[in-house]
């Protein structure tokens, strides 16, 4: 008969899916049978019920509150996965580029020949437009994992190669391997400034889950200017994998996006929040058909930013149930650090860390950490087990398994071990763990 076991007696540090309070999951079990007793279960009702509604501007204020977001962003939810916003930054914020430059253009060629009929000054427009993209057209993308690399060939896939900037290929200062971030200075950004047209963003993975490299802070010289978001690039970055796990300036972001997957819920939700400036009404969509004179095509419906922002998220069915398991744990968060926000957890997750790497460290024979001590990511820890020995990383992984210390198999591409130490991973788990380690680093040595 096979064993049953509780939820107690596992500790899971996979990557993602991954644990979320056993708290939340048990009221969510009720809530998909019987909703607040109402005799029907919350993935049952409509997504525009007043149910529904409430639980969007709840999962809205506690986010806000955690993350501290300003007036001038929209939060949306959408279903693309962090996969799906690949494509939605690029095909957003490329359209937002063309249509602030078909209104600037458009405004000029009128001045500088009023006689001209519509049509005529559309096709100078175009004839412009097509100039400008050609010219001055770049995405900057900084890759220091796969996450960000798989991002980056969304980007040339969806528009074309010569219009992604790889400012940054983090293998080629590292062994043709991840795991540095090299000194800012030998990054290639497309100069952004006065008189400069600077790139349409900047996009960066906050937290590379594969490879166990994350940005210890925001990069200096992404940094606006003089602290008005014109002087500096839009800057896009993805924190699927390190999202609500410390404090971010969201005022420094056009776009942060991570999916719900392994910090806040359960996949289906994909949060992001983006500037309002690069909305309708501030920025509008461009016709279609001059997005399609210039070789690019318009942003499909559920991607699009401005129509999600203009619906609350609910242009087109919003999976609620979902929605509401990442509320609850965003509610769970502002009550358990009253007071202390986002600075409660992060305390939490550079203590779980800290105890992780410290027992890795400890044993140097045994165990090498696989990025660069500068980098190392507070919430996927990937690291070597004798060089790499494949016996031994496989005894290693039945023993951590005969303990229930599961999920600890590194990403299939790159191999070794990961142990990834999201927010409902308890410090329990993580002294459990930090206790086999030591037990099997003393063992080896014997
Ligand atoms: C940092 C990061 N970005 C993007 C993704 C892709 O997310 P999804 O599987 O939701 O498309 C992942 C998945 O693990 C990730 O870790």
């Amino acid at each position: 008969m096979a064993t049953t076991r509780s939820r107690e007696d596992v500790h899971y540090f996979g990557a993602g899916p991954a644990p979320l309070p056993s708290v939340v999951l048990t009221e969510a079990a009720e809530a998909l049978v019987n909703y607040k007793g109402k005799g029907l279960g919350l993935a049952e009702i409509s997504h525009r019920s007043g149910d529904a509604n409430d639980v969007l501007r709840e999962t809205k204020e506690n986010l806000t509150t955690l993350l501290n977001i300003p007036d001038n962003y929209e939060i949306l939810f959408m279903q693309s996965g962090g996969t799906g916003e690949f494509s939605a930054v690029v095909q957003n914020l490329v359209s937002a580029w063309v249509e602030k430059r078909r209104k600037a253009t458009d405004e000029q060629i009128r001045k500088e020949h009023p006689g001209l009929s519509d049509k005529e000054v559309e096709s100078k427009v175009i004839a412009s437009l097509k100039e400008q993209k050609e010219k001055e057209l770049k995405l900057d993308y900084l890759v220091t994992g796969s996450w960000s690399l798989k991002a980056s060939q969304e980007a040339a896939r969806l528009i074309g190669d010569k219009y992604v900037n790889v400012a940054l290929d983090a293998r080629a200062h590292n062994d043709k391997k991840f795991g540095k971030i090299p000194a800012e200075d030998t990054w290639k950004l497309t100069p952004t400034g006065k008189g400069k047209p600077g790139p349409a963003f900047v996009y960066f993975c906050d937290n590379e889950t594969v490879d166990g490299v994350e940005f210890p802070s925001f990069p200096k010289s992404l940094e606006s200017q003089t602290g008005d978001e014109a002087d500096g690039p839009v800057v896009v970055a993805d924190m699927s994998s390190n999202f609500l796990s410390r404090r971010v300036d969201v005022a420094k972001y056009g776009v942060i996006f991570a999916g719900a997957q392994k910090n806040v819920g359960v996949a289906g939700i994909t949060i992001a929040i983006v500037r309002k400036s690069l909305l309708a009404p501030a920025v509008a969509s461009p016709p279609p058909h001059i997005l399609r004179e210039l070789g690019l095509a318009p942003v499909p419906i559920v991607l699009d930013y401005s129509t999600a922002a203009k619906n609350n998220s609910l242009y087109n069915t919003l999976p609620i149930f979902n929605l509401w398991i990442a509320g609850r744990v965003m509610k769970k968060l502002v009550d358990d650090y009253k007071g202390k926000g986002l600075a409660g957890q992060e305390e939490i997750s550079h203590r779980k860390a800290e105890a992780i790497y410290g027992a890795l460290d400890k044993y140097p024979n045994v165990y090498r950490v696989v990025p660069d001590k500068s980098v190392r990511s507070r919430m996927n820890i990937c690291f070597r087990v004798n060089g790499g020995d494949a016996e031994r990383e496989k005894e290693f992984l039945a023993g951590a398994e005969a303990r229930l210390l599961q999920g600890l198999k590194g990403h299939r591409s790159v191999g070794g071990m990961r142990a990834s130490s999201y927010n409902a991973v308890s410090e329990d788990a993580v002294h459990k763990l930090v206790a086999y380690l030591e037990h099997f680093a003393q063992a080896g040595q014997a």
